[in-house]
């Protein structure tokens, strides 16, 4: 793991502000990236705005408004709501970027010449009534896999599989419900079929969570059938030569991954080819929904091109919301700047929410009375509490960083949580790298309730004084370490202990602390979130669900 990395997260349809499921994908992205820096590796971390395909144009008809002004609407929203949640990307791109026009329109140029790519007359759903063809979301029916009710591209209540134009049953339009006929039209597909061969050997090798192997492999052993990357739209990237015919959006998308980072090329010199056709190894960071177009596809058209292929897809498990699968629809959601940072709550707490809930596999759910528990045990009565007493005692006896020297054993609990946090990266198990960082604040609390140095200081001043330098070491330590996780807090902890630092590498973790350094009167780092809070809280969801029900 020490080439330079391309890190990517999936990129958000720009349709309406960001939720708790979008957190699930980028909060775990941005602690890995922030750890592997930490470790010295060098990373370009990339995401953007996915500006096409159903999702905007049925928001913006539902608006009355322009795609254009929906996209606007939104980019805005998300470039200033990632950095308030402490998620820096190196670029965050637009999929409606000149860039990524050409860039697509390149790459199906370069697979249809290596003969990827062929036509085909289809006879496709038409709406008579809103005259039109019915591409994805503009058309509901039934899943032939399953029977769910689902829409035109996508089982999105029932097995999760993609669909392909035509294959829903019982179609109707999505937007007037009449019963569409079919009318015939030309489309373009990829021979995903020929692929087979490479995409099992590929899929062997392919690092990141199970979830996302595991369900690639059977798709795969399924069967695979070509795949239509056209669709009927005026909105999106134009096929040459074809009026009326864009490219299908999950072409786009994905290629705004390579036109983000050549965005971050053209403005800072970086060199994009070094990730996408060089030695630099490729890691996307995607949700549980999407798998099928990350390990199926989009290997696919980056093979079939002359691209490297993804190294590692790091798919979530789940998210849910009060014990329900997330649904804006039905109510269970929680909108971040709404619901969360405007009520005053703390970015970090929700990192830690989302990174120390459980593993990176397996459903997560939100629900408030556990964020508060969570809040009011694990950051206030245990991180909280050891760096809040340690400073003021400090502070108070002190005022500065005591003389002393680093105990062998704290040294290796620090060394151990090292480890700990770089397995968890290897494991791609956030919790372990959350979990082991408050275990290092729990033994720290142990570690003073045992000196007892308030009963030292008049008898045993030496060894009360080195035990606060133990103690403040530990904080020094904690605050490396807790940085990918806690951004903002990290740096409070830096500033309390009088020597204001940012984006440390971790072998600070182990470097001795100077003594004599000021030390003033803290204040503590997190605060309690009250019963209060937490109920009205719950009451407003309640409410979401009640009215999306009724
Ligand atoms: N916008 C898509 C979604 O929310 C994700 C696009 S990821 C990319 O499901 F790979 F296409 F960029
Ligand atoms: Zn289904």
């Amino acid at each position: 793991m020490n080439r330079a990395a391309l890190v990517t997260c999936g990129l958000p349809y720009v349709n309406g502000p960001a939720h708790i499921a979008h957190l699930r994908t980028y909060v775990p992205a941005d602690i890995f990236v922030r750890l592997l820096r930490k470790l010295g590796q060098e990373v370009v971390f990339i995401c953007g705005s996915d500006t096409h395909g159903t999702p905007i144009t049925v928001k913006a008809e539902a608006e009355g408004v322009t795609p254009l002004e929906i996209i606007k609407e939104y980019h805005k929203h998300f470039l200033e709501f990632f950095p308030r949640m402490g998620i820096r990307f190196t670029n965050y791109g637009s999929t409606d970027h000149p860039l990524n026009h050409s860039r697509t329109i390149q790459i199906m140029d370069d697979l249809r010449e290596n003969g990827h790519v062929y036509a085909n007359d289809l006879k496709l759903p038409y709406c008579p009534n809103c005259d039109r063809f019915l591409p994805d979301r503009y058309q509901k029916g039934t899943c032939p896999h399953c029977g769910a009710s689902a829409r035109g591209d996508e089982c999105d209540q029932g097995c999760g599989r993609y669909l392909e134009p035509g294959e829903l049953i019982d179609t109707r339009c999505g937007i007037c419900s009449t019963k569409p006929e079919k009318r015939e039209t030309r489309h373009y597909f990829l021979k995903l079929t020929t692929f087979e061969g490479f995409l099992t050997e590929y899929l062997q090798g392919l690092d990141g969570t199970e979830i996302a192997r595991n369900y690639a492999k059977k798709w795969v052993e399924g069967g695979l059938k070509d795949w239509n990357i056209t669709r009927n739209l005026d909105w999106g990237i134009k096929v040459p030569g074809e009026p009326g015919l864009v490219y299908y959006v999950w072409v786009d998308a994905p290629i705004g991954y390579i036109a983000s980072t050549e965005e971050w090329a053209e403005r800072t010199g970086g060199n994009w080819k070094y990730y996408w056709k060089g030695e630099g190894s490729l890691i996307h960071f995607i949700g549980p929904g999407i798998i099928y177009h990350h390990c199926l596809f989009w290997p696919s058209m980056l093979k079939g091109a002359g691209y490297n292929v993804p190294d590692a897809v790091i798919a979530s498990g789940t998210m849910k919301v009060e014990g329900h699968v997330f649904s804006k629809s039905r109510g269970y959601v929680i909108w971040v700047e709404e619901d969360y940072l405007e009520k005053g709550l703390d970015p970090d707490a929700l990192r830690y929410y989302i990174a120390s809930y459980t593993g990176h596999n397996r459903d997560l759910d939100f629900a408030w009375h556990a964020y508060g528990e969570k809040v009011n045990k694990e950051l206030v009565g245990t991180l909280g509490n050891f760096l809040y007493r340690t400073i003021l005692f400090a502070h108070r006896n002190y005022q500065s960083v005591p003389e002393g020297k680093v105990d062998p054993m704290v040294m290796a609990e620090v060394e151990n949580t090292i480890e700990k946090i770089r397995d968890g990266l290897d494991e791609y198990e956030f919790k372990k790298i959350a979990d082991s960082i408050i275990g290092l604040a729990a033994y720290g609390n142990r570690y003073l309730q045992s000196g007892e140095p308030w009963k030292l200081t008049k008898t045993d001043p030496e060894k009360a004084a080195e035990t606060i330098h133990n103690c403040l070491w530990l904080i020094k330590a904690l605050a490396v370490l807790m940085e990918a996780i806690f951004p903002f807090k990290a740096k409070e902890v830096w500033r309390q202990l009088g020597t204001p630092k940012k984006d440390t590498l971790m072998s600070e973790a182990l470097m001795p602390l100077d003594a004599g350094t000021p030390i003033a009167k803290p204040t503590p780092i997190f605060e309690q979130v009250s019963k209060e809070t937490i109920a009205e809280l719950s009451e407003l969801v309640s409410k979401r669900i009640e009215e999306a029900s009724g």
